[in-house]
């Protein structure tokens, strides 16, 4: 019997890394990331520090993976070890301008 399977072995599966740079490269409007800020300033930034620099106590927001935003839409509304839960106090909105400011940092400022 005559046969040819050597082709099936070459067929491309490479596309998975371009995927994921497009998700981490989103962008938001300037408002949003202003209102995360203002949110920021008023909420976390005693333990996560103002602007985001040098926490007095908590992680570091800068180095949050990008691609995670369900993580930090999870962690931020039901809490996490030694994070209180911020669900009864911040609308699905803030938590989404939070997120914006998180990941666009303070590069505007
Ligand atoms: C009372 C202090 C405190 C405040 C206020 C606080 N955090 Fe945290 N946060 C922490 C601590 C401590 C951790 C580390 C939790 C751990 O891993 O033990 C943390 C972790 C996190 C994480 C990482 C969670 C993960 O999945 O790894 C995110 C995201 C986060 N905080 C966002 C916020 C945001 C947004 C606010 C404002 C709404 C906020 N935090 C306010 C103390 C605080």
């Amino acid at each position: 019997m005559k046969h040819g399977f050597g082709l099936l072995f070459v067929v491309p599966f490479a596309c998975a890394a371009t995927v994921m740079h497009e998700a981490v490269a989103q962008s938001f409007p300037p408002a949003l990331v202003q209102q995360g800020a203002e949110i920021f300033a008023a909420n976390c930034a005693v333990c996560h520090g103002n602007h985001m620099k040098n926490p007095p106590w908590a992680i570091d927001l800068a180095t949050f993976p990008r691609d995670e935003p369900m993580r930090f839409v999870n962690s931020v509304t039901d809490g996490v070890r030694n994070m209180p839960p911020w669900g009864d106090v911040l609308k699905p909105d803030d938590i989404k301008a939070l997120w914006a400011y998180v990941v666009e940092g303070e590069k505007g400022n």
